[in-house]
């Protein structure tokens, strides 16, 4: 297995992901709320396909919204996870980048949210657009977010954890040694799994410092995202927006971390 696909699974099946999956709730930011404003502007149907669906965050925003709605992931516990907390609704165990047990034309809106997109390869991710292509129908819409290539965060040499001070000395020595023992791990992959990143004129395998660098992403700029689309079928982008919900600026800074991209197949003729 790929280096990038075993370190980016481990993580997803890891208890302190699970953990963080199974509390977040709402919209990301306003550029995810925009995005799916966007995509269910321009299309009619309701029919909903949610890829990486993690603990199910974007099926409390979707149910409302769909006629039809199918949530997927490649990570058996958060599958479970999820079905957990919608029982309601359905969810199967599924790569996005072999879509082939669904009906071709058979979803209106498909998302593939908070950046899961790049937890593939340069080859799994052409094989993510061709999939999501031939089971969108004619006018239907793909929404996803991406990583910027240019974001200058890959370069921090910390993780992201903090420690939350607390006036109770127990939890405070229990938090205080999470925190150590989550930092000591961080370091270590970061300077373990530095070597994997790649940087090509196609594209870059960056190392991103979540889950305390445990996840090395694809990341991309808007001009190639384009191409790539392009080439899979779909027409120019309908949105590019960043984080605030706002249309990029036509050459993104150091300070765009990731950017979101709403993309249609074109009408039948
Ligand atoms: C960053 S998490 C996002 C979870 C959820 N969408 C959210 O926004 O809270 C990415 C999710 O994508 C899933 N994922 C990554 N690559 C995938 C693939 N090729 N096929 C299906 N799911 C995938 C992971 O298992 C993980 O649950």
């Amino acid at each position: 297995m790929h280096a990038m696909e075993r370190i980016n699974r481990k993580t997803w099946s890891d208890p302190f992901a699970i953990r963080d999956y199974q509390n977040g709730g709402g919209y990301l930011n306003e550029g995810e709320a925009a995005a799916l404003q966007a995509a269910f502007a321009v299309t009619a149907g309701r029919r909903v396909l949610d890829i990486g669906v993690g603990g199910g965050r974007t099926s409390a925003l979707l149910r409302d919204c769909s006629e039809t709605y199918l949530g997927i992931d490649y990570t058996p516990e958060m599958i479970r996870l999820a079905r957990r907390k919608h029982p309601d609704l359905r969810f199967e165990l599924m790569d996005a980048r072999d879509l082939s047990s669904l009906p071709a034309a058979g979803f209106d809106v498909v998302l593939f949210s908070y950046n899961g997109i790049d937890s593939v390869n340069a080859e799994g991710r052409l094989a993510v657009m061709a999939s999501v292509a031939r089971v969108l129908a004619p006018g239907g819409v793909f929404v996803f977010s991406t990583f910027h290539r240019g974001w200058d965060g890959f370069s921090r040499r910390i993780g992201y954890r903090r420690l939350v001070w607390t006036r109770d000395p127990v939890r405070l020595v229990l938090r205080a040694g999470a925190y150590a023992t989550r930092s000591a791990t961080g370091l270590w992959r970061k300077f373990r799994n530095a070597r994997l990143e790649e940087r090509d004129a196609e594209h870059a395998i960056m190392l991103h410092g979540a889950h305390d660098f445990g996840i090395l992403v694809y990341a991309t700029t808007p001009a190639q995202a384009e191409a790539q689309l392009h080439a899979a079928g779909f027409e120019a982008p309908t949105a590019l927006l960043d984080l605030d919900g706002r249309p990029l600026a036509a050459t993104a800074g150091p300070e765009l971390e990731y950017f979101y991209v709403v993309v249609r197949k074109p009408e039948a003729r």
